[in-house]
């Protein structure tokens, strides 16, 4: 079974980190002869090792229990950025070895396909030629499929309007998603925003064609996609999530830590800090109810909590026992994102229908605490109280377990590389601004999360104290991974500086708002189809 996260971390230059965990099997199981000649996904250690500098268990639970109590409230970024940040994180850490066994790879394929790069292979697999790809794809080998949702609650069954299920025979292989990550069915907001990739995908080849001869128009369609994925990603995604001097100085002057002045044709690595840490900052973003759509908000009296959004997927849930999705909780994304960014009043709903982000902070909501077993792994008897359960100690124990460099560490290790940041103080990081509170840890426990902090501790921090937007040694590293992701990807803006949106407002503008609206045509009744 295909998991959420990885177990072990191959990381160059020092081998493989950590252990399988009780229950999880690894995500992807080769034949001996290809797991003989390739190494799991290529992670890289940025900063230094953190040895000496690790808290110990009980201090992770206790920290880990305190940031699971929601203090710091909602932000300003609209929610459906959450979900297309892990999406984007599915992407980057998505290993395409799973989707291209059929065909016979090369060495040099092996490790291109176990290194991150956004260029949507969890969205188009190894693309249409690839027999372990193909059933991705409608017969005419251009279009990706999709799904139908099963009728409810007085609303029709609707095609399109969910991820492609049906294989097998079992109600569970019928209702698995065929899609190459199935990780993008771990919970219903992260399936709705694959749909909508899909969507734009189709829309793409069904409009953006024209005159291109038959055997280049796929491979046109995925280079458009692509390419304006990451411009939205870079323009309009990133600034949101961290201090936008920070993105503007990576991708006007470079990279100043990671691969520096690497040939931009050589297959990147996935840094363990971003891994392990500092992406992991959407675990904050993570709201605990939503607004979702007409049948489940608050004037239902039947708001759409994040265990039903856990429910209604295949991986996180069982899709509430059906075997496709029921119409009734299909997204509504005008109340996701905001369409007046994009000058369409007649797009936008009530603020008190709106969904924005719980802000970049320290805390993360409650239900994280207790995640589902089939999402971390553990059998269905899991206690819910088991700390196995909750993120935010399981994120401090991964840290552990790669003896990761702390906040502290980074800051150092960042400054000498010539990057421009402000340390925490101490009493910053104690005290923060409206996120966990650390007055029931024992002194020495508070003394050792100060003095040592956990990069993902640390990154938080600095967001909290900066509005909920990354800084510092947050954002650095994360607008270098995404920059280098970018570079190392087949289609890349980053390597072709020519390149401009063309399905924007205009030739400087592509946002995710606009991408919807290209996708869904800018049709209310396909945006929010309960409407
Ligand atoms: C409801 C939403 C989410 C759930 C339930 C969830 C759950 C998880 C779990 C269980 C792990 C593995 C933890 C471990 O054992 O190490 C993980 C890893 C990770 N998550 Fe999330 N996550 C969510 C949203 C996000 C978002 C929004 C982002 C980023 C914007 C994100 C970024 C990451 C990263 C970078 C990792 C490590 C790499 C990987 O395995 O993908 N997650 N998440």
């Amino acid at each position: 079974m295909e998991q959420h996260g990885s177990e072990s971390f191959f990381v160059i230059g020092e081998g493989l980190l950590g252990e399988v965990a009780g229950g999880r099997e690894p995500t992807v199981v080769l034949p001996p002869d290809v797991a003989a000649i390739t190494p799991p996904f290529r992670f890289s250690r940025l900063g230094p090792k953190g040895t000496g500098k690790q808290l110990n268990e009980t201090n992770r639970k206790k920290i880990g229990s305190l940031m699971a109590a929601s203090t710091g409230g909602q932000g300003q970024i609209p929610a459906g950025f959450t979900y297309i940040g892990q999406f984007t994180d599915h992407d980057l850490t998505f290993d395409k070895t799973s989707v291209t066994l059929g065909d016979k790879l090369s060495p040099a394929q092996l490790v291109q396909a176990r290194s991150p790069s956004l260029d949507l292979d969890s969205l188009y697999g190894a693309g249409p030629a690839d027999p372990e790809s193909t059933k991705f794809y409608e017969a005419d080998g251009l279009h990706l499929r999709t799904g139908k949702s099963k009728a409810a609650g007085g609303f029709a069954a609707l095609d399109g309007f969910d991820l492609p299920r049906g294989a097998g025979t079992t109600n569970a292989q019928k209702r698995t998603a065929i899609i190459p990550d199935p990780r993008n069915d771990e919970n219903l907001a992260v399936a709705q925003t694959h749909c909508a990739m899909i969507r734009f995908h189709n829309r793409v080849v069904d409009t953006q064609l024209g005159g291109v001869p038959q055997s280049q128009k796929f491979i046109t369609a995925r280079k458009i996609v692509t390419k304006h994925y990451q411009w939205m990603l870079r323009s309009d995604y990133l600034p949101r999530i961290c201090a936008s001097g920070v993105v503007n100085d990576v991708f006007t002057n470079g990279r100043k830590a990671f691969e520096v002045g690497v040939p931009a044709t050589q297959v990147p690595t996935m840094p363990i800090e971003f891994s392990v840490a500092c992406f992991r900052l959407g675990h904050s973003m993570v709201r605990a109810v939503y607004q979702w759509n007409k049948v489940f908000d608050d004037a239902s009296g039947s708001p759409g909590a994040l265990e039903y959004l856990f429910e209604f997927s295949a991986l996180g849930g069982d899709l509430g026992g059906q075997t496709r999705l029921l119409s009734t909780w299909l997204a509504d994304f005008r109340r996701l994102y905001d369409f007046g960014e994009a000058n369409k009043p007649g797009l936008e709903v009530p603020p008190n229908k709106f969904n924005r982000a719980m802000r970049i902070d320290t805390s993360i909501v409650d239900p994280l605490k207790h995640l589902p077993p089939s999402i971390v792994g553990g059998p269905d008897s899991m206690p819910f109280n088991d700390p196995d359960r909750n993120l935010a100690f399981r994120n401090l124990t991964r840290a552990n377990m790669v003896t990761l460099a702390t906040g502290q560490q980074m800051a150092s290790f960042l400054t000498g590389k010539g990057v421009t940041l402000t340390k925490l103080t101490s009493a910053q990081i104690r005290d923060g601004q409206g996120g966990v509170k650390l007055d029931t840890l024992t002194e020495n426990q508070r003394q050792a999360l100060v003095q040592n902090t956990p990069l993902w501790f640390y990154i938080l921090r600095e967001a909290e104290l900066n509005a909920g937007r990354l800084k510092g040694v947050g954002a650095r590293i994360v607008a270098e991974t995404f920059h280098r992701a970018i570079e190392g990807s087949q289609f890349s803006i980053v390597n072709d500086a020519s390149f401009h949106p063309t399905l924007g407002p205009d030739n400087s503008t592509f946002r995710m708002v606009d991408l919807l609206l290209f996708a869904f045509e800018g049709k209310k009744s396909l945006l929010a189809p309960l409407e």
